[in-house]
């Protein structure tokens, strides 16, 4: 396990090397008041949990289990209200349905949320019209409005996060122990927009075969099957304001080192992860399972030193890669990097984020992505692992359970000229609430294709 041998970790040794992507913070008293407040709150996951995660991802990695991972690019405060936290859970519910029905697997479902809330950004300052003033980090850091008063760093706002992630949680954990994801009534998922979708048909067909099928397994066995307890959603984010990820790491008792209790998934995103630097050397000491953002820039020779460094035991379901390449990139970067983990001789789970690597501008500025783009990589995804004889042993998506115009293409077709109807991210575009289903029966179709 991680505490056996990262012997010179500590929970503050990342503080001795270069964190990039953090806010300045200018009052240090204010800011040490409220890291001692967080520090001081109670957990908002258990180990327990994690190390549970950390089995089912274990099974991923070995083809048992299939990853769901999906959520909001960026969590907000505003965001925290009973519709947009059902509505998420309600896609992804449909999403993963789809999934275990098509893939025959069973699906691990973590949510990029109750935590998402501090961004990385490609510059430390934005200029409109001649003024500039600090980017937007997150509502975690500051507020996204541009005046100088919403973009100054507030540290107060890291005690904020923590109460929305614990009201998004409370609500999350209440919704699933009470039986909104009970299998036998997928009519709870039904979001509004649904009964006018092109996919509307084959969703409802499939709802109506696995209730045939739950039937027909009930009358054989004459037991009542329990569809509730067996699901459950783990939260993730990413560990990027590493002041507030320490806050939250705690020692539990019985238990040896050190666990986030913040999240139980933590990533290191593609700006951070740097051997040498701090969030890798926050990440390596912890007992989490950790995900690892693996982008196009990635060199063989670096991912073989973050393999050994975040997972140096090969503890199973330690290390997850999150590869995201970009549609035109994949196949010459991935194949590679499957060889270079190999000759490591450790297992890892691989899942892929077709997103980050399709972002694109349009003519007029705004940022969007192209449905196809984003299937076009997760198809040479699953192709490629086949190919290599290594496994995908999931998915990762930037979405919202909202009818938002944010991507380009699907089902419905939305153009360019259609993004300003309901644009309303202040950082990536998401797929919206069809486009996402789509996705998953597009997942399954490639992954039959494959595996017949
Ligand atoms: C993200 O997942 O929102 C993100 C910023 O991704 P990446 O680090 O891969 O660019
Ligand atoms: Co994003």
């Amino acid at each position: 396990m991680a505490h056996d041998v990262a012997t010179d970790w500590t929970l503050s040794s990342w503080r001795a090397k270069e964190a990039l992507q953090q806010p300045t913070y200018s009052d240090e008293a204010a800011l040490d008041e409220a890291l001692d407040h967080v520090s001081s709150l109670p957990p908002l996951v258990t180990s327990w949990e994690v190390e549970n995660l950390k089995e089912e991802l274990a099974r991923a990695a070995h083809g048992e289990r299939f990853l769901l991972q999906g959520g909001e690019c960026a969590e907000s405060f505003q965001g925290c209200t009973a519709d947009v936290i059902t509505s998420r859970l309600k896609i992804l519910m449909q999403m993963s349905l789809v999934l275990t029905y098509g893939l025959n697997t069973r699906i691990v479902r973590v949510g990029r949320f109750a935590g998402q809330y501090a961004k990385p950004r490609s510059s430390d300052t934005e200029t409109r019209n001649g003024t500039t003033l600090p980017s937007y980090r997150g509502d975690i850091v500051n507020s996204v409005e541009f005046t100088a008063e919403a973009r100054e760093p507030d540290p107060q706002r890291m005690v904020e996060a923590y109460a929305s992630s614990s009201l998004t949680l409370n609500l999350v954990r209440a919704l699933v122990k009470g039986g909104f994801a009970d299998l036998r009534h997928p009519e709870y998922w039904d979001l509004d927009f649904m009964q006018h979708s092109p996919l509307a048909e084959e969703y409802h067909a499939m709802v109506d075969a696995i209730e045939d099928t739950l039937d027909f397994v009930e009358a054989v066995t004459n037991e009542k099957l329990d569809t509730v307890e067996s699901v459950t959603f783990y939260t993730s984010h990413e560990a990027l304001l590493l002041p507030y990820e320490e806050a939250l790491s705690r020692t539990v008792p019985h238990k040896e080192g050190v666990y986030n209790l913040g999240t139980h998934l933590p990533w290191v995103g593609k700006r951070t992860n740097q051997p040498e630097n701090a969030h890798v050397e926050y990440a390596r000491g912890i007992e989490n399972p950790i995900g690892l953002k693996v982008g196009p820039d990635m060199t063989p020779s670096t991912l073989k030193r973050l393999v050994r460094t975040l997972d140096p035991e090969d503890e199973p379901g330690k290390l997850t890669l999150i590869t995201r390449f970009g549609n035109d990139k994949i196949a010459d970067r991935l194949p590679g990097l499957i060889n270079a983990v190999r000759d490591t001789g450790q297992t890892v789970l691989w899942i892929c984020d077709p997103m980050h690597g399709n972002t694109e501008k349009t003519d007029d500025g705004t940022k969007t992505r192209r449905f196809d783009n984003i299937l076009g990589e997760l198809e040479q995804a699953l192709d490629i692992h086949a190919a290599e004889d290594s496994y995908l042993g999931g998915v990762h998506f930037e979405l919202t359970g909202e009818n938002v115009t944010e991507c380009i293409g699907g089902a419905r077709g939305l153009s360019e000229a259609d993004l300003g109807q309901a644009y309303e991210s202040p950082v990536d575009p998401r797929l919206n609430y069809e486009q996402s289903l789509e996705m998953a029966f597009s997942i399954v179709r490639k992954y039959r294709e494959l595996h017949r």
